[in-house]
């Protein structure tokens, strides 16, 4: 269901500009620039949607899911975990949980990581990311969770591409997934919201 956040659609209206090939720019907010006071607001909305005592942990993907996942983490008081795009040098081989992920945007496939020792078995974990327009790396995201042998309790967006499959295939897999806006077009250089 869509579930649009006011103060952020208002943001969107404001900020963003349409880029070629169905590319929202935020970069005043969302992938460059960062207002704190802003991402505090959206990390008190995803409270609100997300029951706290439902998850143990937040994980995120670098790079540009840390920040809102780490102010949720700061209100909730609870650790947040990034899986890597590069297998860091510092990572026990035997500790290693990876995965593919495809990019359409970028058009790459990329190796993402996770170590055994930060999300365990049977700990119930959130998905928190910026983007939500194909969804491989929340499918990634919940390959490396099963992996783990711990529990994906949701998955929450700032921005859902709703013209895009991503939403529909983890709703489609009975994942709660929560997006703060989404948005129906972009097309003709117009940002159209989903109703
Ligand atoms: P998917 O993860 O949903 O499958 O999406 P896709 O492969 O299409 O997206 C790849 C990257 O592009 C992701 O960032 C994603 O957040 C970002 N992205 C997708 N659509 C948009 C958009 O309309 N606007 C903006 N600004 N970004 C978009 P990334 O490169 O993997 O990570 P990051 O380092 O930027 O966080």
């Amino acid at each position: 269901m869509v579930n649009n956040f006011p103060p952020l659609i208002a943001r969107i209206k404001q900020e963003g500009k349409c880029l070629a090939g169905g590319v929202l720019k935020v970069d005043s907010f969302v992938n460059h620039q960062l207002d704190p006071d802003f991402l505090m607001l959206m990390a008190e909305e995803f409270n609100h949607r997300f029951v706290p005592q439902s998850y143990d942990k937040i994980i995120t993907i670098e790079a540009s899911g840390i920040a809102h996942a780490v102010m949720l983490g700061y209100l909730t008081n609870k650790k947040v975990v990034f899986a890597k795009k590069k297998k860091p040098s510092t990572m026990d081989q035997s500790h290693m949980l990876t995965t593919e992920v495809y990019s359409f945007t970028k058009n790459i496939t990329q190796h993402i990581c996770l170590s055994r020792e930060f999300i365990r078995a049977g700990e119930r974990v959130l998905f928190i990311d910026d983007f939500l327009a194909n969804g491989k790396a929340a499918q990634g995201i919940l390959d490396l969770v099963q992996q783990a042998q711990a529990t994906l309790v949701g998955m929450g967006f700032i921005i859902e591409k709703s013209f895009q499959d991503g939403g529909k295939n983890l709703r489609q897999q009975q994942i709660h997934v929560e997006s703060l806006a989404s948005i129906a077009s972009l097309d003709n250089n117009t940002i159209t919201l989903a109703q």
